[in-house]
């Protein structure tokens, strides 16, 4: 390894990574294989875990992927993947909180449109905001603590958005032919989970640094995965590259955010988006 590349290396580390079955949760993975790591994998379904095994160990030593079934807003389940993983002798240096739900942005003739603030439910409010939120919380509870305890300190990484530090233009999800009160929009769950996402890296960046505990965000703006044309041509005019992000391209921040590469850098929020928060 050259002697500039030293510092990204993660031999002997282990990362837990929420999410990790989706579109980034797998590449966040194969960033922290590439760099050396050790990966635990963890999501809510055991088939999607199992094929996201298969396609890393593409690239990696497969003694180097474990999965796990773990529901990010069940604590118990949480502690009994860390008591295995602990039992084990497996320590987690590095804890990716990755895991979301975000519904896709649909907007139907007729149908009520429950995006719409004014007909968001209460229990989509609480499930998103259960998962996107208190999951990170709990995760950072349980795996940030073991990190603090021992002394010998670790990192944890937010998943945010572009999202956390403007709002969404809602004009970019309409749809021809939907008056007004029936047009889809973004969820208020979307904002507040992102940048609640980051006033929980702060207070964790602080809460721990004594013990070697650094805390960031990575705010990626929108990956391209087959949207629709106009939805593509409204966004990327926003956007100063002209594009929306590959999924891959996430990958070297990654890499940088959870490694001594980073060392002096805790508490900041990585808005990584073509540069559409600065126009
Ligand atoms: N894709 C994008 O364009 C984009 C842009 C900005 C930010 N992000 C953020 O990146 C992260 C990953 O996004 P993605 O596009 O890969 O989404 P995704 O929907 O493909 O992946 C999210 C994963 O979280 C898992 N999950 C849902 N509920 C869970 C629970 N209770 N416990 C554990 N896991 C659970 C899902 O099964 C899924 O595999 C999210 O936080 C998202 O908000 C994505």
């Amino acid at each position: 390894m050259s002697k500039a590349f030293e510092k990204f290396d993660l031999t002997g580390k282990t990362a837990l990574i929420t999410g990790a079955a989706g579109l980034l949760g797998i590449e966040h993975a194969a960033a922290l294989l590439e760099s050396g790591a050790s990966v635990v994998l963890t999501d809510i379904g055991e088939a999607d875990l199992s094929s996201a095994s298969k396609t890393l160990a593409q690239n990696a030593d497969p003694a180097r992927i474990l999965a796990r079934v773990m529901d990010v807003s069940a604590l118990d389940a949480i502690r009994a993947v860390a008591k295995e993983l602990a039992t084990d002798g497996r320590r987690i240096d590095i804890l990716v909180n990755n895991a979301a739900i975000d519904p896709k942005v649909k907007g139907d003739q007729g149908v009520l449109e429950t995006s719409r603030l004014e007909n968001f439910s209460l229990d989509q409010w609480q499930l998103q905001v259960t998962v996107g939120l208190t999951g990170a919380f709990l995760c950072s509870q349980v795996f940030g603590s073991a990190m603090a305890q021992d002394g010998k300190g670790g990192i944890i990484l937010n998943i945010a958005s572009d999202l956390s530090v403007f709002a969404p233009d809602q004009r970019l999800y309409r749809k021809e032919g939907l008056a007004d009160e029936m047009q889809p929009v973004k969820p208020v769950t979307y904002s507040v989970i992102k940048a609640g996402l980051v006033g929980l890296t702060r207070y964790l960046a602080t809460y721990w640094a004594d013990r070697g505990v650094r805390a960031n965000a990575l705010s990626p703006g929108g990956v391209f995965n087959g949207q629709g044309e106009g939805f593509v041509r409204r966004l990327t005019s926003l956007i100063p590259l002209g594009r929306m992000a590959s999924r891959d391209e996430y990958r070297a921040a990654v890499q940088f955010l959870c490694s001594d590469a980073s060392a002096y850098l805790n508490g900041q929020n990585i808005v990584m988006d073509g540069g559409r928060s600065v126009w």
